[in-house]
């Protein structure tokens, strides 16, 4: 270890690596085994209706149906037409849910911790604050787990700590802007809802109805408690479907599957551009909830599949590996919680942001201290600040 340390600047006598920079330029750093990670449990749901408003039950909770020819592989020959019906979509206003932030996840919140042995609550505390070290979304973890090997797209965090926890919100969505550069795009970014639709019943007796209109605000969400490294942390995930078998309450995800669809993989370019980048954000999606499968649609270019294939969640990293390392992807993701941990001060005030920013380009994670309102409100609405109070 000594050999070779005095040339490494960072070992150098004297020196403190910069508290305000998280660098990713040497990925191997991450390269430790594989840390702590506890199989997450489904702490709670909620719906979100067509309306996007929230719902305290199962309605919008939806089960697989796979065609009645698929082999015991989970596989299958179909013709899904995925832009049936498309121009009378109703589509999810992309502005006003990043209006909503977290809000729904903390309504959540607020009604679990009034629940009568709320699971997520500290209750010898009189305050009764949260178990947890971290709060967010399901997508900003998974932004997190492909860190390591982004190259292309920068992404920024804002932060709040209240009372022990602090709450996560990723402020630009990169994918989402770039879902909207053109009518076409548009247009594809509609054909996965359209897939849900074709393998998906609203009970475990009804078959799946795609002549139905398609409205994309409606959705499913799941709450899950995890650690990582020995930290806790809460999450939302909107999730795809319940296999038939199973019916609610869920203890964790084992029976949930996610739907993908996928342009046909007719050459080697194709393989290897799957291996590399879609792989990894199909298994750090699922991974991090505990979903075991994938059904994938394969689909030409003008949106209609023609194969079903269920893919292994486990599977798919153990044949990326040579693209990937799933533990690099933890690591990392783990560093980043402790580098939060340290930048946030203990005491501060719920209504204070904090940025984190990563470049792609200089490989940097970089912490702002932005004192006050970070857009149009804070990440903590005082209803909830209030209550939680109380
Ligand atoms: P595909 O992943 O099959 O393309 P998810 O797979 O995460 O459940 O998302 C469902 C579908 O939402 C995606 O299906 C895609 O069509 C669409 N989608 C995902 N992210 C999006 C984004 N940022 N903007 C617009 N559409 C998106
Ligand atoms: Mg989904
Ligand atoms: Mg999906």
């Amino acid at each position: 270890v000594r050999n070779g340390s005095t040339r490494d600047p960072r070992y150098r006598k004297g020196y403190e690596r910069p508290r305000n920079v998280l660098s990713l330029h040497d990925i191997e750093e991450f390269n430790g085994n594989f840390p702590e990670f506890t199989r997450p449990k489904n702490v709670g749901s909620f719906s979100l209706d067509v309306h996007r408003n929230y719902q305290n039950d199962y309605s919008e909770l939806r089960y697989l149906s796979m065609p009645p020819e698929t082999s015991n592989s989970g596989s299958c020959k179909v013709r899904f037409d995925l832009r049936k019906g498309v121009s009378s979509v109703i589509e999810k206003d992309g502005e006003s849910i990043r209006q909503k932030m977290l809000d729904d996840l903390l309504t959540w919140i607020l009604q679990e911790r009034k629940a009568e042995h709320p699971s997520i609550v500290d209750c010898n505390h009189p305050l009764k604050p949260l178990l947890v070290e971290f709060v967010c979304y399901r997508g900003l973890l998974t932004m997190l787990l492909s860190t390591p090997y982004e190259s292309q797209e920068n992404w920024t965090i804002l932060a709040t700590r209240f009372q022990n926890s602090i709450y996560f919100w990723q402020l630009k969505d990169n994918r989402r802007n770039e879902y909207n550069s053109n009518p076409k795009q548009q247009e594809m970014s509609i054909w996965g809802f359209k897939f849900e639709q074709y393998l998906c019943a609203s009970s475990p007796e009804a078959s799946p109805n795609p002549e139905e209109q398609l409205n994309t605000n409606a959705e499913f969400c799941c709450v899950l408690k995890a650690r990582i490294g020995g930290h806790p942390l809460l999450y939302g995930a909107e999730v795809d479907a319940v296999t038939k078998e199973s019916q609610p309450p869920f203890t964790d995800l084992r029976n949930f599957v996610e739907l993908k669809t996928n342009r046909h993989i007719s050459n080697e370019r194709q393989h290897v551009s799957f291996k590399r980048f879609k792989s990894m954000k199909w298994w750090a999606q699922s991974f991090i909830v505990g979903i075991p499968k994938i059904v994938v649609g394969y689909r030409d270019d003008d949106g209609v599949v023609s194969r079903l294939e269920t893919m292994d969640v486990d599977h798919l990293r153990k044949q990326s590996n040579d693209w990937w390392k799933s533990n690099i992807c933890m690591n990392f993701c783990l560093q980043f919680l402790k580098f939060v941990k340290e930048c946030i001060p203990k005491e501060s005030n719920p209504n204070a942001h904090f940025i984190f920013e990563f470049d792609a380009m200089s490989r940097v994670i970089t912490f702002r201290n932005e004192a006050g309102e970070a857009g149009n409100r804070n990440l903590l609405p005082s209803w909830y600040i209030q209550s939680m109070e109380n």
